[in-house]
Parts: structure tokens; sequence; C-alpha cells
């Protein structure tokens, strides 16, 4: 593996000062920082041949729209989907779940009917459905979780009954870094002909990820939370699904032939393409993924893995700090609350220390009603943080617990 001061000098803003101290960047669970090769990727496009995909005959629209092919042919390959068609450019998670929550519903999905998903879930994992049920009549069921952020497998496997048309899980929760048994949840829910959705917002950068073995039926995630830019993001969807769902959207590149009676539609991946993609951006994220092969996956889930140990060690150390989410298996994320102060005033505390952490509900408002709170406090790591940012970020909060005590 590259060695961390090289990785560190790939990503431009991880030299920043914020009140004139190293910035401290634990805040990966909402967006990560860019590689130089990325932002130049993106430049090179807006700088050289920015023009629009599918539609030139001339030469910088043929450049734009083999560069933006090449892109999805590695997302393909990132995560092992078996076909270019099933790679689907969308603008990120929350465009590619309300893409299936509306397609798949439109389908499939009728009054009595079930959708599961569980506890863990981001509210883009929850409303999507949500609105889909009150559309078609049906109803949301959730899996419940322990007081690990474990998700129940037994009671998991009682709830898919006959009237679930589809279970929406996440990969691994932002608010608590469970990572789910995603693959063994598949294997029950397929045996029982439900089809499954797995949301890899978090997921997809920890590790190595892969659909055909996984045998999911969707798999969704973001550009921005994989070193990519933002308003890129990928639904991956099994052939046979894709062919049956109606388009999400109509508009340009999505059609074959449009009268005012009838409009057939295009070939799949574009009969979910409408309008003009980013295309920058799907070029941006082939660029940050082959970055992240070029670092090595198995590298990068080793280096969180004890990034994640030796931040469990060291918070767990300090006196009157509890940590939210204890699964066994976890990715690099710290939820936590410090007794009698308010997750809101740690983060800012630890803001003018230059270190920057989410505070709130993390976008889970129910899993925080599961633990009875109003936020917590969430340190998320990636591969170019380091221990010494960890103990920066103990000192940190020694000194905000002194500062209220
Ligand atoms: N979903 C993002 C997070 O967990 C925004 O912070």
């Amino acid at each position: 593996m590259k060695d961390i001061s090289e990785i560190r000098s790939d990503f431009p803003i991880l030299a920043t000062k914020v009140y004139g101290k190293p910035l401290v960047y634990l805040d990966n669970g909402a967006t990560t920082q860019k590689p130089l090769s990325v932002i130049n990727a993106v430049n090179e496009v807006l700088t050289g041949y920015n023009a629009n995909i599918h539609r030139g005959v001339h030469a910088i629209s043929d450049r734009a729209s083999e560069e933006y092919e090449k892109a999805r042919e590695k997302v393909r390959g990132f995560i092992n989907a078996g076909k270019r068609e099933e790679v689907i450019f969308t603008s990120g998670t929350t465009g590619s779940i309300n893409a299936v929550a509306f397609s798949f519903g439109e389908r499939f999905v009728h009054r009595g009917d079930e959708i599961l998903i569980s506890c863990l879930e981001h509210h883009s994992n929850i409303v999507p459905w949500q609105m889909m049920c009150e559309r078609k009549g049906a109803r949301l069921k959730i899996i419940p979780i322990n007081d690990k952020g474990e998700v129940i497998i037994e009671e998991y496997l009682k709830l898919l009954s006959r009237q679930v048309k589809l279970v929406a899980v996440t990969q691994a929760s932002n608010a608590l870094g469970t990572v789910v048994p995603v693959k063994k949840m598949i294997e029950s829910a397929h045996s029982a002909g439900i089809p499954v959705l797995v949301d890899g917002a978090q997921g997809i950068k920890h590790g190595v990820t892969n659909v055909a073995d996984m045998d999911c039926d969707f798999y969704v995630y973001s550009g921005h939370k994989i070193y990519g830019p933002t308003g890129i993001g990928v639904l991956y969807g099994k052939e046979k699904w894709l062919t049956e769902l109606p388009p999400y959207q109509g508009g340009g590149d999505m059609v074959e032939n449009v009268t005012f009676e009838k409009t057939t539609f295009n070939v799949l991946p574009f009969k979910f393409e409408a309008g003009t993609t980013n295309f920058p951006g799907a070029i941006g994220l082939g660029a940050a993924l082959d970055y992240v092969l070029s670092v090595g996956r198995e590298n990068i889930r080793y280096r969180e893995q004890e990034l994640l140990e030796y931040a469990t060690q060291r918070l767990s150390s300090i006196p009157g700090l509890r940590i939210y989410g204890d699964s066994a298996s976890k990715i690099s994320t710290v939820s936590f609350l410090l007794e009698g102060i308010h997750q809101y005033d740690t983060g800012m505390i630890l803001d003018k220390l230059g270190i920057a952490v989410r505070t709130g509900t993390h976008c889970a408002q129910p899993v925080m009603e599961r633990f009875g709170i109003s936020g917590t406090v969430r340190a998320s790591m990636c591969f170019y943080n380091t221990r010494e940012e960890i103990d920066i970020l103990g000192t940190g909060i020694e000194k905000v617990i002194s500062m209220f005590s």
C-alpha cells in the first residue's frame, strides 16, 4: 500500500487549515474528499471536451460519450455487475432509490402489499418507500434492531410474509456504523421469492462490493461518498428487473421514437437516463474508482478497521463518553455522546479545534428514537485519516468535557 503521506498528498484539501489549525476531517460518512486525479478528470472534461453525450456527430461530443461509457464500464467492473446495461447513472443514492421506489411501485405494488426496511435506514431509504406505499395503498414494515445496533435476523425472517414485495436494506448504517449481513438477508428473501435493494451509500467505500456474489436485485450508491464528485450516483439493477420496470422520468435520450400518439423507449441503460446526465460527474466517478483500485480495496479495508479499533479504544477510555452502535462488524464510524453535553455543543467546540465531525440525527431519525436520544456526534474515518488525528479528536473531546465541568 502507498504510504500515508503519499496518500494524503493525493488529497489537496487535507492540507487545509481551519481557524489556523490543521483540518482534521472526520466527516467522511457525509462526504469524502477528492484526490487530484478526480479533480483533474472533471477539469479535463470541462476544459477539453465539454459537449453533450450521445447527441453530437462532432469530435468533442464523441469523446465525451466515449469517456462516459468508459466510466460506466468502470462502475460495472467495480461492483462486478454482469452487464453494462445493468448500470444506470443517477444523481446519487437518493435519486436511485426514488427511481426504484417509483418504477417498482408502479409495476409490482398493490393495495395491501408490504415493503420491508430496517430500523437502521437513512431517510433516503425510508421516505421514497413511504411515498410509494401511500400512493399504492401498501404498508411499510420495519425490521427491528437490538441494543448493539444490529438487525435482529429472527425478527426479519418472521416478517418475510407473502405480502412483502421488496426488501430495502442498508449495507452499512451511516449513523452507527453497523455492517448489515445483507448477503444472508438476500438469501432468505430470495427463498421467499422477494427481491432486495441494497443501499450501498456507506458500504461501497469500505472493502469489496460484489453484486454478483451478493445476488442483490438492486444496488445503489453515490459518487461523492467514494471520493468522486457530487451529483452523480449509480443504480445497479438485474437486467430482468430493469427490463420490466417502466421508466421513472421521461425526456431526451430515454426514447426510441416519439410521436404525439405514442412514445417507445430506448434500450437499457438509456431507458432510465432521461435528460442530459451529469457526464463530467460520471467521468470523475470513473477516476475515483480507478484511484480506489490503485490503493487497493483490501488495503483500504484493513487500514480503516485499524483506525476503527484505535478510535474505539481511545474514545472508550474517556469517562462520560458513551458509544452508540457496537456491532461485531462495523465500518470505520464511531457515534457517541458525552454525558450531560449536547451533541451540537460538542461538535461546535471540536470545530473550533479544526476537527470536522457530524452532529445530529444523521438523517436517520428512527435510529435515534430507537436509542431514546436526539442525536449523536459522529466521527467517520477513512483510509487517509491517521492515528494522530484520532488522538487530536480524543484530546479535543477531553477539552470539551473540561469546559463543561
Ligand atoms: N448521508 C450522509 C451522512 O450520513 C449525509 O452524513
